[in-house]
């Protein structure tokens, strides 16, 4: 699919954005691992969660689409997944690879796990080597430590686990989250930063024991989960590019109705609140453990700044497009610490300051992130971001800011995150 964005005078309007990529993943996770019926509304209905809950139906698991972004999810208990008959097949999902690796150790039967090109390319090393450590079988068939890898059920051998993790993933700490339910005694996860804790937050929600003190989580094997019905907050990962859209053009204001507010996601909101944006947090549900809000948003000229540390993990998503933004604020702002972006859906230092630089950007890849000076006026042009569904949305928002027009090839892929992302954008037009 090839679109064609043009610029943009003023954004106005109210949005509901999809349920959040990473609850929506471990609804069903969980949703499977409960004794009893889990029911998730406002679940993300985008090919990467799609593919969590055909993997999980692979397992035997009876999972029930109902109207557009309702799932029904009928668990057995941990000991509950039977033996796939197929490879189970993540596509281009980091998540669903990652976690179910942690989950499928724990098994009593064998498995094979693969996925698309670009998540065959993606490192896996980093829960293999944990995983091993607990006395886990991996061996990757083709690659040694890459998709597709054959998963060995050592539900019997599974050891504890007391690791430090070298980088703040919250895919790697829910690998083993998942892996130490099945380990003979408590296991202890140290993380250098905290990244996201949906996992820790739905493991209790179901009934599990879970302990967090400060950057380090312990768990306990053999938790009896039960089922719950759960309300899905909207994503802020993908309020991102809207919050982004009207805060660079002049005159806008959007609201973002009911967004996940979790603070070990909303980074981006205190990194532009710091560049002077005007936005402002209202009807705060905090009744869960996953609050929401609605999100208000004006257009509003921005500052520099600097993006580093601890904040990185909060917002790790979220870098492509805050760049967008640096691009149109005043100063230089630096983005450092986030080697991670290198192992995304595409390398997103290199893909970010590509795509910047054909708009016209003041844009330079750093080892560790990028250099923005701004403001710079953007000029459309032709695109092709390539496999990854992020680098699209931000090409997106990109031509609504620039001058003429852009297009952009293979933008299907905003499926993976976003279906109708196009159609919620050209809505905002005023
Ligand atoms: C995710 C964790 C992050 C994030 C990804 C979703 C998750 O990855 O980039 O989009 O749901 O756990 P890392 O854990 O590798 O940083």
């Amino acid at each position: 699919m090839v679109i064609t964005v043009s610029h943009a005078n003023r954004l106005r309007g109210t949005i509901h954005v999809p349920g959040d990529k990473s609850i929506s993943h471990r609804g069903v996770i969980f949703g499977a691992l409960a004794q009893g019926t889990t029911r998730l509304d406002n679940f993300l209905m985008a090919d990467d969660c799609i593919n969590t809950i055909r993997i999980f139906g692979q397992m035997g698991i009876d999972i029930d689409i109902k109207g557009h972004n309702t799932v029904v999810v009928q668990g057995k208990g941990i000991y509950g997944l039977s033996a796939p008959e197929v490879q189970l097949d993540a596509g281009n999902s980091g998540t669903t690879a990652r976690l179910l690796m942690g989950l499928l150790t724990g098994q009593d039967f064998d498995s094979i796990l693969t996925g698309d090109d670009s998540l065959k390319r993606r490192p896996m090393d980093r829960v293999v080597i944990p995983l091993r450590a607990m006395g886990a079988q991996l061996m990757g068939i083709e690659n040694k430590e890459f998709l597709p890898m054959a998963v060995k059920g050592s539900r019997a051998k599974l050891q504890s686990i007391d690791y430090t993790m070298p980088v703040a993933s919250a895919q790697v700490k829910s690998s083993l989250i998942l892996a130490s339910m099945y380990a003979d005694k408590s296991s202890r996860i140290h993380q250098p930063a905290i990244s996201r804790n949906h996992t820790e937050i739905m493991l209790e929600t179901f009934g599990g024991r879970i302990h967090t003190n400060e950057k380090t989580i312990t768990t306990y094997p053999e938790p009896t989960l039960y089922g719950q019905d759960l309300l899905i907050p909207g994503d802020i990962s993908s309020a991102a590019y809207f919050i982004t859209a009207a805060l660079l053009t002049p005159d806008s204001e959007i609201v973002l109705k009911n967004v996940g507010i979790n603070p070990t996601r909303s980074g981006i909101l205190d990194v532009y609140k710091s560049m002077g944006a005007s936005i402002s947090i209202e009807r705060i549900h905090s009744g869960g453990k996953e609050p929401s809000a609605d999100i208000i948003v004006k257009g509003s000229p921005l500052k520099g700044t600097v993006v580093e540390g601890s904040l990185i993990p909060r917002l790790i998503d979220e870098l492509p497009i805050i760049a967008l933004a640096a691009t149109q604020a005043e100063g230089t702002t630096l983005i450092k610490d986030a080697e991670e972006l290198k192992v995304k859906e595409s390398n997103r230092i290199d893909s970010t300051v590509g795509i910047l630089k054909e708009f016209g950007a003041n844009i330079e890849a750093t080892p560790d992130g990028m250099i923005i000076e701004g403001p710079t006026v953007l000029f459309g042009t032709q695109h092709r971001p390539g496999s990854d569904h992020r680098m699209v949305m931000m090409a997106t928002i990109a031509g609504l800011i620039a001058q003429g027009s852009t297009t952009i090839h293979d933008a299907n892929w905003v499926n993976i995150s976003y279906p109708g992302f196009f159609e919620q954008v050209e809505a905002l037009r005023c």
